[in-house]
């Protein structure tokens, strides 16, 4: 498997055609992309079709955190969108995951839908242990909060998680190898932070072991996409 198949490019833009001229210039680089809340506000649903219509996967980046009801049913649209992977706060507890996991799992047996991986968002990458402790009263520390909310993904059933390059290995090593691990805050080492507080390299993301590793700014943002990625091809191989 390339490292390739493992990269998910975020189509943070505001446009349908901007989004669908990043695949057709990108999609040889990547496995998934990445529809989030800009672009899925402001062009609809219509856009994950139009994605999938040119044979790529689509990871449905809009982190359903709501009562048990609401998210199973946005749960259960976003399946029938055909999506490859879907995201839902951890942190709305376990009986909203349950109940999430289920429904999928109801509808896709129903209409013979393929499942979707289902990952639970743990601690956002713009967070770090000042924000937990002074803004959200969250006291042990992004390492311990991570964990705990990793673990509760694991109990509901989910696929995996999605948190930073940082908590990779420890996630694996409670969770288990199987368990995916999805890590948004990735930098190049010419690229800056920007809001991201939690960051590495895509080489040392991929060396602690995501499954998949979330790129938007560092690529998409950069005045030649497609010299971005070579670069970043070149510093993964470079022993
Ligand atoms: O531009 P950048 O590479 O920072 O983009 C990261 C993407 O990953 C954004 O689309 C952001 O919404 C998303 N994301 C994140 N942190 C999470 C979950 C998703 O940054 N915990």
């Amino acid at each position: 498997m390339s490292w390739k198949d493992k990269l998910i490019i975020a189509l943070d833009v505001s446009n349908a055609d901007r989004a669908l001229d990043i695949v057709d210039r990108l999609g040889d680089y990547a496995g998934v992309f990445k529809v989030g809340f800009e672009l899925f506000v402001s062009a609809g649903p219509s856009v994950v079709e139009r994605i999938r219509n040119k044979g790529k996967k689509v990871f449905l980046d809009l982190k359903f955190h709501d009562i048990p009801n609401t998210v199973s049913k946005a749960a259960v649209a976003a399946t029938r969108l055909g999506v490859y992977m879907f995201n839902a706060h951890t942190s709305g507890g376990l009986e909203m995951m349950v109940r999430c996991r289920e429904a999928v799992d109801e509808v896709c047996l129903k209409e013979k839908l393929v499942k979707p991986k289902i990952v639970g968002v743990t601690v956002l990458t713009s967070l770090e242990n000042g924000i937990l402790k002074n803004e959200l009263c969250i006291q042990h520390g992004v390492r311990a909060h991570v964990k705990h909310l990793a673990l509760l993904a694991l109990k509901a059933g989910l696929d995996g998680v999605v948190a930073s390059p940082h908590e990779i290995g420890m996630i694996k090593q409670n969770c288990g190898r199987e368990f995916l691990v999805v890590t948004p805050g990735i930098r190049p080492s010419w690229v800056p932070p920007d809001d991201q507080k939690r960051t590495a390299t895509p080489k040392d993301a991929l060396r602690e072991g995501a499954d998949y590793i979330v790129m938007g700014r560092g690529i998409v943002k950069q005045d030649d996409p497609v010299k971005a990625l070579e670069l970043i091809s070149l510093e993964i191989l470079t022993a």
